[in-house]
């Protein structure tokens, strides 16, 4: 069956659906690599999460476990290998064969990939009990520089205040998100207190209440991590602006279908 959208409406489709590759293009490639964060552009995205936590030798890495054992084929915390080890993981075999050889990125290589190919980045401030919110923060601060990425390309989030608080100071151009589970009864103190640009949430916790609330104050808000665009029908309506997904090629159907 044929249905007629009418231009106008497909106008408000492609407007309304906006989505962030959660680890990159999760679901078709292994989680924060390189080949996730490819697939990602070849999907069209124009935006990427991905979770940094820095080596033994404190080179930001992009991963988002505490240990290399569920996405690699080692074992250990991250934070107590140092990069010349975490390179020698297969970050990619886990996921399938036709990913063997994939490795750990390192942030820069990572902010290189998302230059030359026009992609946003999503930088998550991964904290662990034990880490150091100063050496993190100051690390991945350092690769951002030299990295000369344009500030509206990036975009900083963590579950960490601190953190953030932190990166207001050292890069303070470069926009901050809150990251909540349930958003707090608080939050709008603890949103002006880093100058947030967003919030970022679980979409399964989230009330239409605290969304106007926030869309009131002219807060972006975000949820993760729905990978199925009919969990967050009614999201959309509350004023959420983006989804934070494993599967951003099932909301590119969506535009397909719709144009
Ligand atoms: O940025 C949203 C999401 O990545 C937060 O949770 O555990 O997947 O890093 P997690
Ligand atoms: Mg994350």
């Amino acid at each position: 069956m044929n249905i007629a959208i009418p231009e106008k409406a497909q106008q408000t489709v492609q407007k309304t659906i906006k989505t962030t590759a959660h680890r990159g293009a999760s679901s078709l490639a292994p989680e924060n690599t390189l080949a996730a964060f490819m697939k990602a552009a070849e999907l069209g995205c124009d935006w990427i999460e991905i979770d940094v936590q820095l080596s033994l030798d404190k080179v930001p890495m992009v991963i988002h476990d505490r240990t290399v054992d569920r996405c690699s084929n080692g074992s250990g915390a991250v934070a107590e290998l140092a990069l010349s080890s975490l390179k020698q993981l297969d970050a990619g075999q886990w996921f399938g064969q036709a990913f063997t050889e994939e490795r750990i990125p390192t942030l820069a290589e990572t902010l290189c990939l998302a230059k030359k190919n026009n992609l946003k980045v999503n930088i998550e401030l991964k904290l662990y009990p034990q880490d150091d919110v100063q050496v993190l923060c100051e690390r991945i601060s350092e690769v951002i520089t030299e990295s000369q990425c344009i500030d509206t390309q990036l975009l900083f989030s963590s579950f960490n205040a601190e953190a953030l608080k932190r990166m207001q100071n050292l890069q303070p151009q470069i926009r901050r998100g809150q990251l909540w589970e349930k958003i707090p009864t608080d939050a709008l103190a603890n949103l002006k207190e880093i100058d947030a640009y967003s919030v970022h949430c679980d979409y399964r916790f989230l009330t239409e209440r605290q969304a106007q609330q926030l869309k009131q104050s002219d807060y972006q808000l975000y949820c993760y991590t729905p990978n199925q665009p009919a969990l967050v029908e009614q999201h959309w309506g509350w004023g959420v602006d983006m989804m934070i997904t494993d599967k951003p090629q099932a909301y590119r159907a969506i535009l397909a279908y719709a144009s």
